[in-house]
């Protein structure tokens, strides 16, 4: 089965360009809304890292999720789609003093701090404005997540938060500052998890270290649980919302959540990734010696997880019917790793036909390069062609 494509509209658009179905789009919104809505205390936010397309996010303000931020960029892009300040969180272990700065002035709702440096810093810059940052820590909760070695976070040996040992310490040091004030914790194990026990294994660190907080009589109102919900990369069409009911559930059943504490999410992939597809057109099939290439107008440039990642990306030719013949399925970029599949099955491919890479709604335009010089894709969403 193949996803439906306008291939009317498509004929006037310059390749490659990225489309985003907004009927998928809403339907996951509208699930993650009632899943999540049947346990009163949890908060969604959206991790704009995934795609920070003006028209996806103004679909996604439309829902009413908050964001999670991980640059001043990245802020500046929540505030100028219309999400409200007192909904963002802002992560990241490099944080600079002009993003700082950006955050204490919009009044975000938590920064997520990840070292002792840090904090100092807040500390500093809010007083310089007389102002009291809410924080967070980001403790790591050497939790291994079943998923690719480059994202996964939530190990000692990543660089990402503060390790358990130190948490005692930290929060005494935040307790001593007069600019800070320190409402919670923070977690995130990895990307794309697809084993509902992976979150399990967080909720019971979680629920450890709030007992650790509890013999100290310290009593935190936030609870952060990061994202990681993966997505079906082999069966787009069959599966295009994540199971989003099964996910809440898991932390609902295995996470001690206080009475007076509310749960919060940072779900990038799940959102946005089954939207979106990457619509190229086939420049030439080139017969090698023993395969056959197509080779695309779009390459690691426009969608890079294949080549950085190995990540499956399904490819569709959506302007064919022809019988299905075997081809590598590779970009113009002057580079071996520039492929997006090895071995593809494919309705016939000639030359000017729509091919469609699908599930790369997420990290897909968002962390498009230059290289080579080309020039970025553009976003289209299915409201705007009509
Ligand atoms: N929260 C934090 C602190 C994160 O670092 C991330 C993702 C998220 C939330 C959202 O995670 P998600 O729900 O999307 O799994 N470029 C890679 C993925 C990098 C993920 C980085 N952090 C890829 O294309 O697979």
């Amino acid at each position: 089965m193949k996803g439906t494509f306008p291939l009317a509209k498509f004929q006037a658009l310059r390749t490659p360009f990225y489309y985003y179905d907004t009927k998928v789009l809403r339907d996951t919104l509208d699930t993650i809304r009632t899943e999540a809505g049947h346990y009163e205390a949890y908060a969604v936010h959206y991790a704009i890292k995934a795609n920070a397309n003006p028209n996806v996010l103004a679909v996604i303000r439309e829902s009413g999720l908050g964001v999670d931020c991980v640059s001043g960029g990245e802020i500046r892009a929540a505030v100028k789609a219309g999400f409200p300040a007192s909904k963002i969180v802002f992560a990241g272990v490099g944080k600079s003093d002009w993003e700082i700065n950006l955050a204490l002035d919009h009044d975000i709702f938590c920064f997520n701090v990840e070292s002792i440096p840090e904090l100092e810093v807040i500390n500093m810059l809010a007083a310089a404005k007389g102002r009291k940052a809410r924080v967070a820590f980001r403790i790591n909760p050497n939790v291994g997540a079943h998923t690719h070695a480059n994202i996964t976070t939530g190990l000692a040996e990543n660089k990402f938060g503060i390790s358990m040992e130190d948490m005692d310490r930290v929060i005494d040091i935040a307790l001593g500052m007069s600019n800070v004030e320190f409402i919670g914790l923070h977690f995130h194990i990895g990307s794309q998890i697809l084993d509902m026990g992976d979150f399990t294994a967080l909720c019971n660190r979680v629920n450890e270290l709030q007992e650790k907080l509890e013999a100290r009589q310290i009593r935190i109102p936030y609870i952060n649980v990061g994202g990681g919900l993966g997505i079906d990369y082999a069966h787009p069409n069959r599966q295009p919302v994540p199971d989003f009911k099964a996910y809440f559930a898991t932390y609902h059943a295995h996470l001690k959540l206080r009475p007076y504490q509310t749960l919060h999410f940072e779900l990038g992939r799940s959102v946005v990734g089954q939207c979106g597809s990457l619509i190229a057109r086939v420049l030439y099939v080139k017969q090698g010696t023993n395969k056959q290439f197509a080779i695309l107008d779009a390459g690691m440039t426009d969608l890079i997880r294949p080549a950085l990642y190995q990540a499956y990306h399904k490819i569709e030719n959506i302007s064919s019917d022809l019988p299905v013949q075997t081809y590598d399925v590779v970009g113009p970029v002057c580079e071996s790793s520039d492929v997006f599949g090895k071995a593809v099955d494919l309705n016939g491919v000639r030359r000017g036909d729509f091919m469609a890479i699908r599930s790369a709604g997420a990290y897909g335009e968002i962390m498009a390069s230059v290289y080579n010089c080309r020039e970025l894709p553009q976003g289209y969403t299915s409201d705007e062609l009509g």
